[in-house]
C-alpha cells in the first residue's frame, strides 16, 4: 500500500510556511518564505503580514510540491494552523486549505500552532531511534507569542502547568534587543552577538514567581533601566559592551527557564524534558539544558533541530498526519481563532 502524504500549512504570524510529510514521519519537503517586510516596523504588522501571505502561499505549496517530487493528487489531506495567531494571516492559511481540501477532496486537518510546535519531536530524524520523548513529558515551549511549561501525556492530550503573566520570553528577547540597536526579530541576532561575550560582565535579578509561572515584564524593564542609566554616564555604553551585554541577558533569561524546569521535574516526578518554539533556537538554552541534563543522570533531554524550532510546516504535517492517522478531520465551517487556549 502507498505511504500516505500530509501536507501542512503554517501562516499564523509572517512567516509563510509549507512542508510535505510522508506516512513514516519523513519529511519530503519543508518549503519557509520569510517576510523581511516588518524588518523596516520593527515588528509584524498584520495588515502587511496577511498581504504577503495571500502572495506567498501558491508559491510555497507549489515549491514544497516540487521539492517533495510528487504531484498534488498524491496527497491524501490538507492541514493548517487554526490559532493562536494574527487573526488575517490564519485567514489565509485556512481559507486555501479549505479550497485545496475541497477542490482534490481530501480531509480538511486543523491544528492548534503550540500544540504543533510540540509535536515536532514526533518527526522521524533519519535513522535514529528512539528519537521521540515517551508519554508523558514536560515540554517547555518557549517562543514569540507563548511560555508554558506543558505537561504531555498523549500526542492531543496536554496539561499546561504554568504560563507567563505578562511578556513571552520571544517578546522580552525582542524588545532587549531592539533596545540594543538590533533589528526584528532581535532574538537570534542577540544570541549571534552573544558569541564573543562574556556572560559574567553584568548581573540583572531574576523575577521571583511563584509555583511554575514565569514573568519577564519586570526582567525587561530592569535591564532597560540599567541600560538607561549606564548610557546617561557613558552614551557608548551600549556600543562598547554590546556583546558582553547580550551574552549576560541570554544567559540570565536562560538560568530563569532551566530553575522553573527544575521545580516542574520534581513537582511532576517526570524528569523527560522537552523543548518547544522558536527561542528554543537559543544556543545558550541549548547548551544551559544540555550541561545540566549531562550532570544529572535523570534528566533526558530532547531539543528539536532549528528548522523546526522556529515557525514552519512540517510541524503542522506531523500534527496533521498524527491526527490523521487518528481520523480527526474537520469540517468546512470551522474557523480560526486568535487568542491563546487555556487548556488543549
Ligand atoms: O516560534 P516562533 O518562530 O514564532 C511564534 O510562534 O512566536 O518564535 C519566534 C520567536 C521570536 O521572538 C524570535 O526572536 C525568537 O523566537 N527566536 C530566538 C532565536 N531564534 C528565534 N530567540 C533567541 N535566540 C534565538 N536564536
Ligand atoms: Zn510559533
Amino acid at each position: 500500500m502507498k505511504k500516505k502524504l500530509i501536507l501542512g500549512i503554517e501562516s499564523s504570524c509572517d512567516d509563510t510556511a509549507v512542508a510535505i510529510i510522508q506516512q513514516n514521519r519523513c519529511v519530503l519537503s519543508n518549503v519557509i518564505l520569510r517576510q523581511k517586510i516588518h524588518k523596516e516596523y520593527g515588528g509584524v504588522v498584520p495588515e502587511l503580514a496577511s498581504r504577503f501571505h495571500e502572495k506567498n502561499l501558491f508559491l510555497a505549496v507549489d515549491k514544497a510540491i516540487t521539492s517533495a517530487k510528487i504531484n498534488r493528487y498524491q496527497i491524501n489531506a490538507v492541514s493548517c494552523s487554526l490559532g493562536p495567531g494574527l487573526m488575517g494571516s490564519l485567514l489565509v492559511g485556512v481559507s486555501f486549505a479549505k479550497s485545496f481540501s475541497m477542490g482534490l477532496k481530501i480531509p480538511l486537518i486543523t491544528v492548534n500552532h503550540v500544540q504543533a510546535h510540540i509535536l515536532v519531536h514526533f518527526i522521524k530524524k533519519a535513522n535514529i531511534n528512539n528519537y521521540s520523548p515517551k508519554f508523558p513529558f514536560l515540554c517547555l515551549m518557549i517562543s514569540g507569542g507563548h511560555t508554558q511549561i506543558i505537561k504531555v501525556n498523549d500526542f492531543f492530550k496536554m496539561e499546561i502547568l504554568g504560563s507567563t503573566l505578562d511578556d513571552s520570553v520571544g517578546e522580552a528577547f525582542d524588545k532587549i534587543a531592539r533596545v540594543l540597536g538590533f533589528s526584528y526579530p532581535g532574538g537570534p541576532l542577540l544570541d549571534h552577538f552573544s558569541k564573543n561575550g562574556c556572560s559574567n560582565k553584568f548581573m540583572f535579578s531574576k523575577p521571583y514567581v511563584n509555583e511554575l509561572d514565569f514573568s519577564f515584564s519586570g526582567f525587561k524593564s530592569h535591564v532597560f533601566q540599567f541600560l538607561n542609566n549606564q548610557s546617561k554616564k557613558d552614551s557608548f555604553f551600549i556600543k562598547k559592551n554590546l556583546s558582553d551585554l547580550c551574552a549576560s541577558v541570554q544567559k540570565t533569561i536562560a538560568e530563569i527557564l532551566l530553575e522553573k524546569m527544575k521545580k516542574a521535574t520534581i513537582k511532576t516526578g517526570i524528569f523527560r524534558i522537552a523543548l518547544a518554539g522558536g527561542v528554543s533556537a537559543n544556543n545558550e538554552i541549548r547548551r544551559c539544558f544540555i550541561l545540566f541534563a549531562k550532570k544529572n543522570k535523570k534528566w533526558k533531554i530532547f531539543i528539536p533541530k532549528k528548522k523546526y524550532s522556529t515557525d514552519n510546516g512540517a510541524m503542522i504535517a506531523i500534527t496533521g498526519l498524527l491526527k490523521y492517522e487518528k481520523k480527526i478531520f474537520d469540517s468546512i465551517n470551522i474557523t480560526p481563532y486568535s487568542k491563546l487556549k487555556k487548556s488543549f
